[in-house]
C-alpha cells in the first residue's frame, strides 16, 4: 500500500487486476479519444503562482456543496458498473467517501441498487438519474432514492445518445462478462477479482432489474441504452423531475453557456459542467477549457461545479480556481476500486487530499474557499 503514491500508481495497479473488459470500460473515451485526452492535457497547461512568508498555519479544506458540508470539495462522480471494477463497488466507494467526509454519487446504470447502498451506509448518498422513456419507471426510481433519503438528484443530460466507444465494441461489452475464449483467458489471470465476484450475489445492474426490458437478458449495454434513453429529453422533463424530487438538484453535462443559462432558468441548485469524461461528444472542449466562460455566464445564480480529467489535487485547485464550487472524480476513484477496493478508493481521496492541501499552502493560503484567479498565472488560461 505504501507504494501507492499518486493515482495513476492506483491506475497501474488497476490495469492488473481488473478484467480487461471492464478495465477498459471504464478507461476508455469515445471515437479518437481527444476530448479524454485534452481534459487531462488542458489542466497541466494552467500554472500557479507560487507565494511565500505567508502563515499556513490551520489549514481548512472545508467547504460545501449544494448547500451540504464536505470535508473537501470533491465528490466521486456517478459511474455505470462501479460494481464490475471489484465487487460490491459501489457500496465499497461510497463508505470510502462516507469516512473521508465527501459526496458520493450512485448511478442509474450501478450495479449495487439504490437500496442494496442505503443499506450499507449511514450517511445520505447522491443518486445520479438519466432520463428514460419510460417514464413511470423514472417516478419510480425518483421514489426509491427519496424513501432510502439521498440528499441530492445529479440529473444528466448529456446521454440522449451514446458516444460510441471503440474497445467496448471489440471487448463485447456486457454484464456480466461476455464468456468468449479471450474474454475467458483473461479472466483467468484475474483470481483475486472472480473470487470476489464469487462472494457476492450483486451482479446485475441492481436499479433497473425489474424493468420492463431488464438487463438480466441484456446483450449489448450500448443496444440497450439506446432503446432505453430518452432521445426527445427536453428542458420541460427537467421541470417535471425537478417538481416530482422537490430536494436539491444537480443538473450534469453542461458545456455550454447557453445551456448553462437554461439551466439556471429551471431553478436548479448546482449545474456541472462535463463531457462525460470525454465519452460522448469527442471534439468537445475540455472540460476545464469550458468552465470559466460558464463561470463568467452563470456563476452568481447558481452553483457551478465541474468534473473531467481531474487526477491530482493540483487539478482540483486548478478548477475552483477557475470557479467551481466543487469538482467530481470518475476514473481516480474507478482505479483506487479496482486496485484494492475500499482502501483504493480511500487511498485515491487522501492522495487528492494531501495534495490539494500543499497546493494550496504553496499558492499562500490557508482556507481552500479564499482559492480564485489570484493564485493562477495570467496567461496559462
Ligand atoms: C461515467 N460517467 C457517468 N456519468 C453519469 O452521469 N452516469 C453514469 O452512469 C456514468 N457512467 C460512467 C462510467 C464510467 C466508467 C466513467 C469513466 C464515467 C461520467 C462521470 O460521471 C464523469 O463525468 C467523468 O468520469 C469525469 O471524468 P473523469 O474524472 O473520469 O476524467
Amino acid at each position: 500500500m505504501s507504494i501507492i503514491t499518486t493515482i495513476e500508481d492506483l491506475r497501474v495497479l488497476a490495469r492488473r487486476r481488473v478484467p480487461r473488459m471492464f478495465y477498459d470500460y471504464a478507461d476508455a473515451g469515445s471515437w479518437t479519444e481527444s476530448t479524454y485526452r485534452a481534459n487531462e492535457a488542458d489542466f497541466a497547461k494552467i500554472k500557479f503562482r507560487q507565494r511565500v512568508a505567508v502563515n499556513l498555519a490551520d489549514r481548512s479544506l472545508k467547504s460545501t456543496m449544494v448547500g451540504q458540508d464536505v470535508a473537501m470539495p470533491v465528490a466521486l462522480a456517478p459511474t455505470g458498473l462501479t460494481g464490475m471494477q471489484h465487487a460490491d463497488g459501489e457500496i465499497l466507494a461510497a463508505r470510502a467517501a462516507e469516512k473521508i467526509g465527501v459526496p458520493f454519487t450512485l448511478s442509474t446504470m450501478s450495479i449495487c441498487s439504490i437500496e442494496d447502498v442505503a443499506a450499507r451506509t449511514t450517511r445520505p448518498f447522491w443518486f445520479q438519474l438519466y432520463v428514460m422513456r419510460d417514464r413511470d419507471f423514472i417516478n419510480r426510481l425518483i421514489d426509491r432514492a427519496k424513501a432510502a433519503r439521498c440528499s441530492a438528484l445529479v440529473l444528466t443530460l448529456d446521454l440522449q445518445v451514446l458516444g460510441q466507444r471503440h474497445k467496448d465494441i471489440r471487448n463485447g461489452m456486457t454484464a456480466p462478462p461476455r464468456l468468449t475464449i479471450p474474454n475467458m483467458m483473461n479472466l483467468a489471470t484475474r483470481p483475486r477479482w472472480c473470487w470476489n465476484m464469487l462472494r457476492t450475489p450483486r451482479r446485475r445492474f441492481g436499479n433497473i432489474v425489474g424493468h420492463a426490458s431488464s438487463v438480466s437478458d441484456m446483450r449489448s449495454l450500448s443496444s440497450w441504452t439506446a432503446q432505453q434513453f430518452d432521445p426527445a429529453l427536453s428542458w420541460d422533463d427537467v421541470a417535471w423531475i425537478k417538481d416530482r424530487w422537490g430536494g436539491k438538484l444537480i443538473i450534469k453535462g453542461i458545456m455550454d453557456p447557453e445551456d448553462a443559462r437554461m439551466a439556471v432558468r429551471t431553478g436548479a441548485d448546482a449545474l456541472i459542467v462535463s463531457n462525460h469524461g470525454g465519452r460522448q461528444l469527442d471534439g468537445a472542449q475540455s472540460s476545464i477549457g469550458a468552465l470559466p466562460a460558464i463561470v463568467d455566464e452563470v456563476g452568481s445564480q447558481i452553483e457551478v461545479h465541474m468534473d473531467g480529467g481531474i487526477r491530482s489535487g493540483q487539478d482540483v485547485i486548478r478548477a475552483l480556481a477557475l470557479g467551481a464550487q466543487g469538482v467530481y472524480i470518475g476514473r481516480p476513484f474507478l482505479y483506487g476500486l479496482g486496485a484494492m477496493g475500499e482502501a483504493g478508493v480511500a487511498r485515491c481521496l487522501e492522495i487528492i487530499r494531501n495534495e490539494l492541501d500543499l497546493t494550496m499552502a504553496f499558492c499562500g493560503l490557508r482556507d481552500v474557499r479564499d482559492v480564485d484567479r489570484n493564485i493562477l498565472l495570467p496567461g496559462t488560461w
